[in-house]
């Protein structure tokens, strides 16, 4: 029922001609794949080489973060206006955000209404430390994070969001959740978080990301999970031939 979503994010990594280069290599292994939404999030720099390069592909594009102000003295950052008509999605939340820049829950909740004032779809970033899930508190964490993150959403702009669920010590680590453990996660912190929320139908509608070390060798073990309906797929997005089997694979996986 809900449409698998895989996306890539490429983090600070690619000059614009290595982008524009790594996304016509994408093109040739992905172009016309049905059945699956699939997305890159290059650096600022290169979206919009990258949106020409894409032009007449299946491929979308989305920014890795954005401020919530439209204008205004804000050095340094992008504005959902800026974005809007170059991409059509947009990372928020993500662990590195919140940890490296220390972006709020509250700030995060902003963002998220930045996003569908201005019609960007959002991948909405959750996700435990190490220490937090050794205490056995990730559920009580990520249903936190969601429910912050959620506050004054409808309905409608709910179900066109995204979640990444991407427990943080698993992100670049090469240790990856279990496929077990990350969907018996998604479907009582997330999934079940939105259903108090909002109601069962909106969070069956609501795709939901598993991140955090996915691999070409993994992929079917996320994917085959019933709660979990893509991947956010950070270092192995920057080589084709690998994101390139992380959707065929996981897409098979789902069929
Ligand atoms: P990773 O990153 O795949 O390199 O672990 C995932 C992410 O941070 O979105």
């Amino acid at each position: 029922m809900r449409k698998p979503f895989i996306a890539g994010n490429w983090k600070m990594h690619k000059t614009t001609d290595a982008a524009v280069a790594l996304v016509e290599a994408l093109r040739a292994e992905l172009d016309g794949v049905e059945g699956c939404d699939v997305a890159v999030c290059p650096p600022f720099p290169a979206l919009a080489a990258v949106r020409e390069a894409l032009t007449g592909s299946t491929i979308g594009l989305g920014a890795q973060n954005m401020y919530w102000e439209e204008k205004g003295a804000f050095t340094g950052e992008v504005s959902p206006v800026m974005l809007k008509g170059l991409c059509d999605y947009v990372i928020i939340g993500h662990s590195e955000r919140r940890n490296v820049f220390g972006e709020s829950d509250a700030w995060v909740n902003k963002k998220l209404h930045a996003a569908f004032a201005h019609g960007l779809k959002p991948i909405l970033c959750v996700g435990e430390n190490l220490e937090q899930n050794k205490a056995g508190e990730t559920v009580e964490f990520v249903g936190g994070q969601i429910r912050a993150a959620f506050e004054g959403i409808t309905a409608e702009q709910a179900r066109i969001t995204t979640v990444a669920y991407e427990p943080i010590w698993a992100i670049g680590t090469g240790v990856p959740a279990t496929g077990e453990d990350a969907n018996e996660i998604i479907g009582t912190a997330v999934r079940g978080v939105l259903a108090e929320l909002f109601s069962d139908d909106v969070a069956q509608a609501i795709r939901i990301q598993y991140g955090g070390s996915v691999k070409p060798a993994n992929a079917v073990e996320f994917m085959s999970q019933a709660e979990i309906d893509g991947a956010l797929v950070g270092g192995a997005s920057l080589k084709a031939a690998d994101f390139a089997a992380i959707v065929k694979d996981g897409l098979a996986a789902k069929e």
